[in-house]
């Protein structure tokens, strides 16, 4: 399936906002938008990430940084509310962040997502969302939910690295939304057209958050060129 992207100007300056104009002939509504965040950091780490040579323990550590840069972004528009401290030398206004933030990491590979995101937001709530592609058929079935209460306020980071088909994170969304999730947005690492594509059908107000949008899939589903399966070099169990 292909997918052209119009280029429009981000307001934050790190990352180029696309509005997909995908051909899928099932879509003629306005699509989602694509933040493709191309920071000069973001995308250092993505080239290591991908390297056939990085081994598990320096690819979590990568995971975790890039996820920090990520989330940074994705929350961009975190509301907040403006409150007074004193310094030594007298009172300064400034803005406290005001919302509920729900990170929600797809198992198993968004687990290497959460310490970074985590740490930008010690005080998120977190729902895990356990999914898992047949190796055959890439066709993915939940096996785990587990969300907090009360997400129709909450600012939701859905944290998945790979975006292959899109299977997987339209199943997470599916059981977000049914769980009265209202403001959600998607975080990856790697994006395939494919997958961008059936999220934006599906879902075309979730806005979704990647460094890149690479070529295509193999016969297998797997994104080419990607990094391989995020979750084996993750854990080390290739
Ligand atoms: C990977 C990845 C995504 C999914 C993407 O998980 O973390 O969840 O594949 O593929 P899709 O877009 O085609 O659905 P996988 O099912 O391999 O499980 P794992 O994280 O436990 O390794
Ligand atoms: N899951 C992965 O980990 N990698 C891919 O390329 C596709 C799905």
């Amino acid at each position: 399936m292909d997918v052209e992207f119009g280029v429009g100007p981000c307001d934050s300056g790190l990352c180029h906002r696309r509005e997909s104009l995908g051909n899928c002939p099932s879509r003629g509504k306005l699509s989602a938008v694509v933040h493709l965040v191309e920071h000069p950091l973001v995308q250092d780490i993505l080239l290591e990430l991908r390297d056939v040579r990085t081994p598990p323990e320096r690819f979590r550590q990568l995971a975790g940084r890039i996820s920090v840069l990520l989330a940074a972004e994705a929350l961009r528009d975190l509301p907040t509310v403006v409150e007074t401290v004193e310094t030594p030398l007298g009172p300064a206004r400034g803005r406290r962040c005001s919302a509920d933030v729900v990170v929600a990491p797809v198992l198993r590979a968004g687990l290497g997502m959460l310490p970074g995101v985590m740490e930008l937001v010690p005080a998120a709530r977190v729902g895990h969302l356990g999914l898992q592609r047949d190796e055959r058929t890439a066709v993915a079935s939940q096996y785990y939910a587990k969300l907090p209460p009360g997400l129709e306020d909450s600012y939701v980071l859905m944290i998945d690295p790979m975006l292959a088909t899109g299977g997987s994170a339209v199943a997470a969304l599916d059981v977000l939304s049914r769980a009265g999730a209202r403001h959600i947005r998607l975080v990856c690492i790697v994006a395939a057209p494919e997958g961008v594509a059936l999220v934006e059908e599906a879902y075309p107000e979730v806005p979704i958050y990647t460094p890149v949008i690479d070529e295509r899939l193999n016969d297998h589903k797997f994104i080419v060129p990607g990094l391989g399966d995020f979750g084996d070099r993750l854990y080390g169990t290739t």
